[in-house]
């Protein structure tokens, strides 16, 4: 059903009129272009949100907080949602249509006899932690792109590894027909990566949060300037450092932004580091180029 048009963004909840929608816009030789997100928009949405308005093309916007990458529950049922905050972001960047359809309507229209099949490389990182959570990804951002059909869709940077596993989708099951746009992170002024998460911190602790990112950067002047440097030592002088304010690392890693493989020491190029941990119970993860 189509619920409203407010301004001249297209509201659509139903799986039918988005593929509706999305085929007239064909038939009108109009292309599209997908902000595929969950909601509680910020900053680094609105980042992607202006890159997709420098086309000419139609630009939809999905939100969808999808139940099937969730491996936490709790962390599902407090995601923040903020919907007449993000309408109006969505207004204010002149964006042309959100799909926002129901959780059982579109987990329904998945085909679960393509089960999906990741290249190894998505076992590492995040894909090590959260168990099913990058299946769960997979499954709704093929289906979206399925119904949307975009020519163009954008991606956050600093979900690095979901973005490569977005161009391995791209590749197998669409053909490569799909261009996916990699989007520079977005930081607050303190160096912390902009995510909804970070509505679930104090003031303080995201202060405290934002000395990851520095770190980040020490470990990065050392490696790119000092040819003996020994990664595993940096690494639990970086983990015990950050352990002082109080973060728990999870992982903290330097691999090639290819296929994320173990680089060897005389490997400059492709390099990043990579980073999840915990603050106060909230998770959140970043990276750099080295
Ligand atoms: O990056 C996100 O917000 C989500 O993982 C995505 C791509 C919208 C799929 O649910």
């Amino acid at each position: 059903m189509l619920i409203g048009i407010k301004s001249n963004l297209k509201i659509i909840t139903s799986v039918k009129d988005q593929n509706d929608y999305c085929n007239s816009l064909g038939e009108e030789g109009k292309k599209i272009s997908l902000v595929p997100t969950m909601g509680n928009l910020h900053k680094g949405h609105e980042h992607l949100l202006s890159c997709s308005r420098t086309t000419n093309n139609k630009t939809v916007v999905s939100l969808f907080v999808n139940p099937l990458q969730f491996n936490d529950i709790d962390d599902y049922k407090s995601y923040p949602n903020s919907i007449d905050a993000d309408i109006s972001m969505l207004e204010r960047n002149k964006i042309d249509c959100l799909f926002m359809p129901s959780e059982d309507e579109i987990l329904e229209s998945i085909d679960e006899s393509h089960s999906p099949n990741l290249p190894v490389y998505m076992k590492t990182l995040c894909g090590k932690y959260r168990e099913g959570h990058f299946i769960g990804v997979f499954k709704i951002v093929r289906q979206l792109l399925k119904i949307i059909k975009p020519s163009i869709a954008y991606f956050g940077k600093k979900d690095y590894q979901q973005l490569i596993m977005i161009n391995y989708i791209v590749k197998e099951h669409f053909m490569n027909k799909i261009k996916i746009i990699p989007c520079d992170t977005v930081r607050e002024d303190n160096g912390l990566a902009m995510s909804s998460r970070n509505n679930k911190m104090t003031k303080s602790e995201k202060n405290i949060a934002s000395l990851v990112y520095k770190e980040l950067l020490a470990l990065k002047k050392i490696i790119r300037f000092d040819k003996n440097y020994d990664y595993d030592e940096l690494r639990i002088k970086s983990i015990d450092n950050l352990s002082k304010v109080g973060i728990k690392i999870e992982y903290l890693e330097l691999l090639s932004s290819n296929d994320l493989s173990i680089i060897q020491k005389n490997d400059t190029d492709n390099r990043m580091l990579f980073v999840a941990f915990y603050i106060s119970g909230v998770r959140l993860i970043d990276n750099i180029e080295v």
